[in-house]
């Protein structure tokens, strides 16, 4: 039987996945749906956000819904999504954008980089290492050729202008695009980042290193109208996460007031990825038709509550 995790975590993720699980049990009443408690509020419980028993039971799953945990007020525990990523080897982070003249796709690599964890911090100094490997440039670029398959062409983001290990993440990402005969052109990040604001309609997938990619994507998301409405995709070789882009966000926790959508799109690339089209389709149609109706949640200047919104979806299906 297919089995999915599913880790609410903390904040609005306490909110927001509940909606999209029902969505997705509906959908799918054959599926097992796994409850997996992480985060901040299971560190202030237990002393522990995550263990090798989670992380045994999460790799034992088909797939992972995951919403949110909030980062350690004062570094009390690493990050439990940095572990996640690693332990379960999800290298690649997939994260489309659209709304407006915007319909891009967002290929994060998801494991080197800034976010590898290199750092030391001494009394005067701190040093934080970016580390780009060949293997790990080569993996996420035939990564981010599959996902331009069909499509019209792949852009390459990067600073190979001043930083030398992106001369050589542009050079990989290039050979094994026309290797796979993708069609590529290249920009520098940060006239990335405003042309993406600027002229949305020139773009359609953009391959980045892993911090470019984390700033990129939230740039990106204001043509979606906000990080409410952003899924994402975390695919390695064996396993696979989906989620939305945003974090717990305390600011509006406990509030009902959510937006759920980036969640519920999370759970219809997550019907994408286990095979299922047809509901993966059904399921981004009901989002669609209640987004069309103006019924939205505050983010989005509506009154809907988060619960609202989702019993809209679940009607529609
Ligand atoms: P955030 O994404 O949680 O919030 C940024 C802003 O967007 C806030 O004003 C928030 O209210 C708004 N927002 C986000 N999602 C929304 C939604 N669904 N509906 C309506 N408004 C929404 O980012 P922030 O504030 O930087 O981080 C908060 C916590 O989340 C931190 O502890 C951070 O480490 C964690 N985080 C966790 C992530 C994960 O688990 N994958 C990803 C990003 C942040
Ligand atoms: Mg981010």
């Amino acid at each position: 039987m297919t089995r999915i995790a599913v880790v609410e975590g903390d904040g609005i993720g306490r909110e927001v996945i509940p909606v999209a699980a029902e969505a997705l049990r509906l959908l799918r009443p054959d599926w097992d749906q796994v409850p997996v408690e992480l985060g901040l509020e299971r560190w202030r419980r237990t002393g522990t956000a995550v263990d090798e028993k989670d992380l045994d039971l999460v790799s034992s799953c088909d797939a992972v819904l995951f919403g949110a945990v909030s980062s350690a007020p004062h570094g009390e525990y690493p990050s439990v999504v940095l572990r996640l990523r690693r332990e379960l080897g999800l290298f690649a982070n997939i994260r489309p954008v659209r709304g407006g003249a915007c319909d891009l796709i967002v290929v994060r690599e998801n494991s080197e980089g800034l976010y590898a964890g290199r750092e030391r911090i001494e009394a005067d100094r701190a040093c934080t290492e970016r580390v780009i490997t060949r293997a790990g440039t080569e993996r996420i670029a035939r990564a981010a050729c599959r996902v331009a398959a069909g499509r019209r062409k792949l852009t390459i983001g990067h600073k190979a202008n001043v930083l030398a290990a992106d001369r050589f993440f542009l050079e990989i990402a290039r050979d094994v695009a026309s290797g796979e005969g993708v069609p590529t052109d290249d920009a520098f990040i940060d006239a990335l980042c405003l042309d993406v604001l600027c002229r949305p309609e020139r773009y359609d997938v953009i391959l980045v290193e892993n911090m470019f990619g984390d700033i990129l994507s939230d740039v990106a998301a204001y043509h979606a109208g906000g990080l409410g409405l952003l899924p994402s995709a975390n695919l390695g070789e064996r396993h696979a996460l989906f989620e939305p882009v945003h974090g717990s966000a305390p600011d509006i926790a406990g509030r009902g007031i959510a937006n759920p959508v980036a969640a519920l799109r999370s759970v219809v690339m997550l019907l994408e990825h286990l095979g299922d089209l047809p509901d993966a389709t059904r399921l981004d149609a009901a989002i669609e038709r209640v987004l069309a109706r103006g019924f939205v949640t505050p983010d989005l200047g509506g009154t809907a509550s988060t619960i609202a919104f989702g019993t809209a979806v679940v009607a529609g299906l």
